[in-house]
């Protein structure tokens, strides 16, 4: 022991900072509403490993709260978007005054969802590179992988897809019809949309709807397994598909999906979801 001791003693300082590191890790709350991790995805992964990491990312990213995966459903599906199942097959010479083929048309569909509206849907879908599902480009690939797996085999690698850039993600896309004016500004909208009659922006001050406050959203989107973006979302388009125990059920409106514009679900989100982090 004594011939080790002096090896050892000099070592000291970085056992207890590494000490340290571990508890604190352990000490941080491990909660489940996090945001789902970005995923790794190597520049060398093969098409098919990119479908299945984007199989993962479409579930976990929100997309589902519009779109339906139901093969032979037709394109409508019942969904609030398109059914995404057999779109490969459906959109593999593009669309028409639009991209020519699949990859582009699914980049563009991604980037910019209202360049080019599926004809009988509102402009409701956010652009995949912001807010809720924030995807890398990387993450864009492996999303257009695993839609071209729906119906075809997966083709794409890292680098074949175009990267976005500043005009195409531009937030407020194009609409086929002419869309009246319309405000943008969260605290007009949640009058205007009627919001404030059933909900208040003040912890515990239930209505007959909850308080859309920090506490309350995140537990909700935590009972849900949703980060807070892609649960207000849900919340927002379709109040159905999860109904918050103890109020009331369906007397929240089911067409704000229809009635609100990209822009405006955007905004509201992203405003509620930074009420959710004040303190
Ligand atoms: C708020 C609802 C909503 C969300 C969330 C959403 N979409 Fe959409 N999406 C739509 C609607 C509505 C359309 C049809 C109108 C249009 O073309 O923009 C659409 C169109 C599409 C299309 C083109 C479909 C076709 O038949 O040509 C693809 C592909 C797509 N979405 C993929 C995704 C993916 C992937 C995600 C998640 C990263 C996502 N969407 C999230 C509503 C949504
Ligand atoms: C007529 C009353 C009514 C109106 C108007 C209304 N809501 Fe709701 N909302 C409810 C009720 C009741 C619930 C709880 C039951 C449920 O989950 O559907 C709810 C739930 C929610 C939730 C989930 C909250 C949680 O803690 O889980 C969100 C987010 C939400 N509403 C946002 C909105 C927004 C944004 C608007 C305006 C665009 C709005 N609501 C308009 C009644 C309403």
């Amino acid at each position: 022991m004594n011939q080790v001791l002096p090896y050892v003693t000099p070592l000291i300082p970085a056992f207890v900072v590494i000490g340290f590191f571990v508890w604190f890790a352990n000490w941080i709350p491990q909660t489940r509403w996090q945001p789902p991790q970005a995923q790794e995805i190597s520049a060398a992964a093969t098409p098919a490993e990119l479908a299945q990491v984007g199989q993962t990312i479409v579930r976990q990213r929100g997309c589902l709260a519009c779109h339906t995966l139901e093969p032979g459903a037709g394109v409508k599906g019942g969904g609030r978007g398109p059914n995404l199942s057999g779109i490969a097959a459906r959109r593999a010479q593009g669309v028409k005054g639009g991209p020519g083929n699949l990859v582009e048309y699914l980049a563009q569909a991604l980037y910019e969802p209202g360049a080019y509206l599926v004809e009988g849907y509102a402009n409701i879908m956010p652009p995949s590179t912001g807010a809720p599902a924030s995807l890398s480009y990387e993450e864009v690939v492996a999303v257009i992988a695993y839609l071209q797996s729906l119906g075809r085999t997966p083709t794409v690698k890292v680098g074949d897809v175009p990267k976005p850039t500043g005009v195409r993600v531009a937030r407020e896309a194009k609409a086929t019809t002419p869309e009246p004016a319309v405000s943008t500004d969260p605290a007009a909208m949640f009058s205007s949309f009627n919001c404030g009659d059933c909900h208040s922006l003040k912890t515990g001050e239930v209505k007959l709807g909850p308080a859309l406050d920090a506490p309350g959203l995140k537990q909700a989107a935590a009972g849900r397994g949703m980060n807070i973006e892609a649960y207000l979302i849900e919340s927002i388009v379709d109040p159905k598909a999860y109904e918050r125990k103890g109020f009331p059920s369906g007397v929240m409106p089911q067409d704000y999906g229809t009635r609100m514009t990209a822009a405006q679900l955007d905004a509201f989100v992203r405003y509620l979801a930074a009420q959710g982090k004040r303190p």
